[in-house]
């Protein structure tokens, strides 16, 4: 194991948003222009990215037959949704994001712990205290340099998704479209969500980006490529060449 008293030689980067808003988009087109640029890049997702992570992320999201899961899947209890994230997240870090940084590669992950404070505490209403320790026990002090947040309204996202403006008004047997059972909370839900995550990006400006998702793809990857090239001067990282 590394130790996690020791600086990353690498640089870590992560996505965050609500439903829909293009996060997995970001993720390939600015990695994508930065392998164009010689760089080294790892990219993962959460929950996800390792084969147990997968196996977890299967167990919650598991939609082979998406509208007979969704039926017959009930959401778990937010106790039990935070602990399968956190395991899901600590092998992560174990497995890949720890070690790509070690070895000084840039890592671009799709959602992190902000995930965790955003849906868990925001959006279900378990205190921070309990995702803070939680994360702590998970994440050993290994926060990301940059974090963007790509802002939209909930009613868009989850019409990217296929949920069309009955959020909050279908009965079971209207559901239809939707990525995972998370999709079918109430807007109420997603507005929190959406506002815990402005309000986390308010709180710590420095690392955080709010980046508007209406935007054009292009326009979202130039706009973040601009903010790590800014970071890297301005910290005098100079062993990534841009
Ligand atoms: P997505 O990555 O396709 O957006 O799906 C992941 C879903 O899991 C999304 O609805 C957000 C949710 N989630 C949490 O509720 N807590 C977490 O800690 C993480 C990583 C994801």
């Amino acid at each position: 194991m590394s130790d996690i008293s020791e600086a990353p030689k690498g640089l870590f980067l992560t996505l965050e948003g609500g439903e829909g808003t293009g996060k997995s988009s970001l993720s390939s087109t600015l990695s994508a222009k930065l392998i164009e640029l010689g760089l080294d890049v790892t990219i993962c997702r959460e929950p996800g990215g390792t084969v147990l992570g997968e196996r977890l992320r299967n167990a919650l999201f598991n939609n082979a037959d998406r509208y007979e899961s969704e039926k017959t899947f009930s959401s778990p209890d937010p106790r039990t949704e935070l602990l399968v994230f956190s395991a899901a997240r600590s092998q992560l870090i174990t497995e890949v994001i720890r070690p790509a940084l070690d070895l000084g590669k840039i890592v671009i992950c799709d959602r992190y712990v902000d995930s965790t404070f955003a849906y868990q505490h925001y959006g279900r209403g378990l205190s921070y205290e309990l995702i803070d320790e939680a994360v702590n026990l998970t994440i050993s002090g290994l926060m990301p340099s940059i974090t963007f947040l790509l802002d939209l309204d909930p009613r868009e996202g989850l019409r990217r998704h296929g949920i069309e403006d009955q959020v909050n008004l279908f009965g079971d047997s209207e559901r239809m479209g939707g990525n995972n059972y998370l999709d079918f909370e109430s807007l109420d839900f997603h507005n929190r969500v959406r506002s815990g995550y402005l309000e986390m990006a308010a709180k710590d400006q420095e690392r955080w980006m709010v980046l508007d998702a209406n935007l054009s793809p292009s326009e979202l990857t130039r706009l973040a490529f601009d903010r790590m090239a800014l970071y890297l001067r301005s910290n005098n990282i100079a062993h990534f060449k841009l």
